[in-house]
């Protein structure tokens, strides 16, 4: 029997991407990962041909406008990657009978809750980013099929690309004073976790909406001072509040994810941020 073909939907470049190939393949999937310029993921019939000639069995759509502030000012290109290419992702996924694991964000939240958000709680973005996600999983809701998988996550780090933590590490290395915001509280989580529990959930040939992060929580300033502690750098990391560290774009000041659902369905506990963020660390900046 062949093993299942998977097309993913940014993963070339994207820190999430680029994880989702690199796990995909150690588990012995053939993974797909076009360019830009090899594949127009906005022109459904491509999308389709590539599905039939390749015989996809999966697609899943790491591709996003992911730029938080950015977004705030370039509202159409965010809603055209994070509304639009889904729904057309999810249509043309639906109409060959092939899975779609979409992500989205923990930034669909105001924040004005102090326990984990579970995937009943009623999302209310606060940030143009947050509000183009949720139009994103709304489109995909409105024609949901068994097939359909939506995937909210939150902080990543990992390998390939950089990130918060590979940012925070790079300034503490040039000797650069780090400020780092300590009053906004989320799920660090590392994109190898990730990959490997998305690909749990479609094993369990499962479908809708699941918050999937590392066990744990934690600040910005909290994140860098355990990064950096992992790096064996001893900066000092000064906590700022959000006002006197103003960004464009709103975000949430609490937004941990409640992964109970995902546990239930696989019967696995996602394990800490902190494992997780030591072991990238040790292996990415040693
Ligand atoms: N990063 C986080 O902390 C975080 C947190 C919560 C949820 N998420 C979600 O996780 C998913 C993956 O995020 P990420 O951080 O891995 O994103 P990322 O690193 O910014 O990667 C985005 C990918 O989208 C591609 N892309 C952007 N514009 C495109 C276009 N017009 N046409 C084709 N491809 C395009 C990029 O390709 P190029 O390199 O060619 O631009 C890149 O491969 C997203 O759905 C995001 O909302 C991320």
């Amino acid at each position: 029997m062949n093993s299942p073909t998977v097309l993913i939907a940014g993963g070339r470049t994207g820190l999430l991407g680029q994880a989702l190939v690199q796990v995909m393949q150690g588990e012995g999937l053939k993974a797909l990962a076009p360019g830009r310029k090899e594949l127009d993921l906005f022109d459904a019939r491509q999308v389709e041909d590539t599905i039939r000639k390749n015989n996809i069995d999966l697609v899943a759509n790491a591709v996003a406008y992911t730029g938080v502030d950015q977004a705030e000012e370039d509202q159409d290109e965010a809603y055209r990657l994070n509304r639009d290419l889904p729904g057309i992702l999810g249509q043309v996924c639906r109409e060959n009978n092939v899975g779609l694991v979409h992500y989205s964000t923990d930034y669909v939240f105001d924040g004005k809750k102090n326990t984990p958000y579970s995937t009943d709680d009623t999302p209310r973005p606060l940030c143009v980013y947050g509000r183009s996600k949720l139009a994103g999983e709304e489109l995909l809701m409105q024609s949901p099929w068994d097939g359909l998988l939506i995937l909210r996550s939150a902080w990543l780090f990992g390998p390939f690309k950089t990130n918060f933590v590979s940012k925070m590490i790079q300034m503490a290395e040039s000797g650069r004073p780090l400020s780092v915001i300590h009053d906004q509280t989320g799920s660090p989580t590392c994109t190898l976790d990730l990959a490997r529990y998305s690909l749990e959930l479609v094993k369990k040939q499962t479908s809708g909406l699941f918050h999937v992060v590392n066990k744990g929580q934690a600040s910005w300033c909290e994140l860098a001072s355990e990064a950096l502690m992992c790096a064996g750098l001893s900066s000092r990391v000064n906590p700022v509040s959000s006002g006197e560290y103003p960004q464009k774009a709103r975000r949430p000041s609490y937004s941990v994810l409640d992964t109970s659902k995902f546990s239930m369905v696989t019967g696995i506990t996602p394990r800490p941020w902190v494992h997780a963020l030591r072991e990238y660390v040790f292996q990415v900046h040693e």
